[in-house]
């Protein structure tokens, strides 16, 4: 379980982006964050990675206060795929096998190849391992990126829109296979996504952050007309389609 506490956080003399946030986001849910542009998703997913440290407050991952985890028992525990990802000249192979980093000692062994080449597989990318990762389309890049992620095998995976440049079919299958993992292997996915019905297709916990803070956290009974209209400001309509929430803008 993560446990915040507390949790404040502002870019240098700006006002607080965070102020004051505490939750327990709970083993083995795919958690979605949502909220407005500018609203703090990407600092939230950030302090909890520790890539930046919170002026106030504290984070706790399975009772272990991550202001003194050395880095790589952090990157063992937590997988973080960030908002924009940079290209560098690396064969997608080599840069998913980044993520056995932690683990490494010496030298790659069999394994981390076997892993590396199952991920691979199982995100349809093995025909790419070849292929330089600055030479891939925006979709296959955060593809690889998703890969690296999970090769990491750690408990907790962060990941901050990490559909946002895929297509229909494999936004579907990328959120289809990471909620298959977290409920088969009992990891926590903390995901913020954008598309509320894609949240509330493949999530079960929703963290709405408003006015610097965690306006409503809770089960799908939370996303409500009254929430989506008081976070985003906006109308909508809620409609059931085979027991999925329809959330469509009157
Ligand atoms: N490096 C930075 N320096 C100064 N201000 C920043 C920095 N990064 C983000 N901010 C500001 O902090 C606020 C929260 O940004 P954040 O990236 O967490 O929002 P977000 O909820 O992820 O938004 P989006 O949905 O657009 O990705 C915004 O007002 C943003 O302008
Ligand atoms: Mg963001």
């Amino acid at each position: 379980m993560i446990r915040v506490e507390g949790l404040s956080y502002s870019y240098g003399s700006s006002p607080k982006v965070l102020d004051n946030i505490s939750c327990q986001l709970e083993q083995g849910h795919c958690i979605a964050v949502l909220g407005n542009n500018g609203a703090g998703k990407s600092t939230l997913l950030k302090c909890l990675n520790r890539v930046l440290v919170p002026q106030e407050g504290e984070v706790l991952i399975d009772g272990d206060d991550t202001n003194i985890m050395p880095r790589r028992e952090m990157a063992k525990k937590i997988a973080y795929v960030p908002q924009r990802s940079i290209a560098s000249h690396t064969m997608v192979f080599d840069a998913v096998l980044l993520g056995r980093k932690p683990y490494i000692n010496w030298d790659v062994t069999e394994e981390d190849r076997r892993i590396v080449q199952r991920v691979l597989k199982q995100l349809n990318l093995s025909e790419y391992s070849t292929r330089y990762t600055s030479e891939l389309s925006g979709g296959e890049l955060q593809k690889v990126v998703l890969a690296r992620a999970l090769a990491q095998e750690s408990d907790y995976l962060l990941l901050d829109e990490p559909t946002s440049n895929l297509d229909p079919h494999n936004k579907h299958n990328m959120l289809r296979l990471i909620q298959d993992i977290s409920i088969e292997q009992n990891k926590t996915v903390i995901i913020v996504i954008h598309d509320l019905n894609l949240a509330v297709r493949y999530c079960d916990r929703f963290l709405f952050l408003k006015d610097s803070n965690i306006y409503r956290y809770g089960g799908c009974e939370i996303v409500t007309t009254q929430t989506i209209e008081d976070v985003y400001g906006m109308k909508v309509e809620i409609l059931e389609h085979r027991e999925n929430k329809i959330i469509v803008p009157c």
